[in-house]
């Protein structure tokens, strides 16, 4: 049976774009493998304690048989997390913009899954698996607009996923979500429906990118 990890960092439920397009793009993945199951994990309503990243970092400046409880535990934890994208097969990210970075819990989870060895810089554990980011912003970040480069979230995690982890990556960005709760952006309200249909539209069909990729050679 096929396993597809999905993880949550939006800290709305109700009117959340990135867990509406995450489900559609869930949806159309298991559609594609038959028979898979999904581990959800939802670092906003369940976060990864800070402490656990920084007790289990520090555990790496000491050698393991003079690890304190604490660490051992803190190791045991990450490694926990760690496991449930080893175990996958196909791996989505759904992480909106805030502040103009990611939100706190997904820097903490990928901070913590880095603690454990198979996921340290140069390591090559899930080294081509295929993987989502489905990103959402409120505003317009295109070239051209004022806030083009502000986006400091999309850029670092795409980092993570696709250099340091090697993640075969494909990211379904929607900007705008604001737009129709906000005055201002008025105007921006039919662009942001189109993307909207066009995020919809992109998960529904990449279900069958996954197949592709799941049967190519090695
Ligand atoms: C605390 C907070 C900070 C945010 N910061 C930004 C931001 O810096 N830039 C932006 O374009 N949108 C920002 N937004 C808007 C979110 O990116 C937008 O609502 C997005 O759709 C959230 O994802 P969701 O729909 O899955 O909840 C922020 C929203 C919140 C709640």
């Amino acid at each position: 049976m096929s396993s597809i990890f999905r993880l949550d960092s939006s800290i709305r439920v109700n009117g959340s774009v990135s867990r509406a397009v995450a489900d559609t793009l869930v949806d159309s993945i298991a559609a594609e493998l038959g028979d898979a199951t999904v581990v959800a994990r939802d670092v906003a309503a369940d976060p990864v304690p800070s402490d656990l990243w920084s007790t289990a970092a520090l555990a790496g400046f000491t050698p393991e048989e003079q690890w304190s409880p604490e660490q051992r535990d803190a190791r045991a934890s990450a490694a926990a997390l760690a496991d449930e994208v080893v175990d996958a097969d196909v791996v989505v990210i759904a992480a909106p913009l805030y502040n103009f970075g990611v939100s706190q819990h997904l820097k903490t989870w990928v901070d913590t899954l880095i603690t454990d060895p198979r996921f340290a810089p140069g390591t090559e554990t899930v080294k081509g698996k295929p993987a989502f980011l489905v990103v959402t912003r409120g505003g317009g970040y295109g070239e051209g607009t004022p806030r083009a480069g502000w986006d400091h979230g999309t850029a670092w995690i795409r980092r993570i996923l696709a250099d340091v982890w090697q993640l075969d990556l494909d990211i379904i960005e929607t900007e705008l979500t604001l737009a129709e709760v906000t005055p201002q952006m008025a105007e921006l309200r039919d662009l942001a429906r189109q993307q909207l249909t066009e995020s919809h539209e992109a998960a529904r069909t990449s279900g069958r990118s996954v197949t592709l990729k799941l049967r190519a050679p090695v």
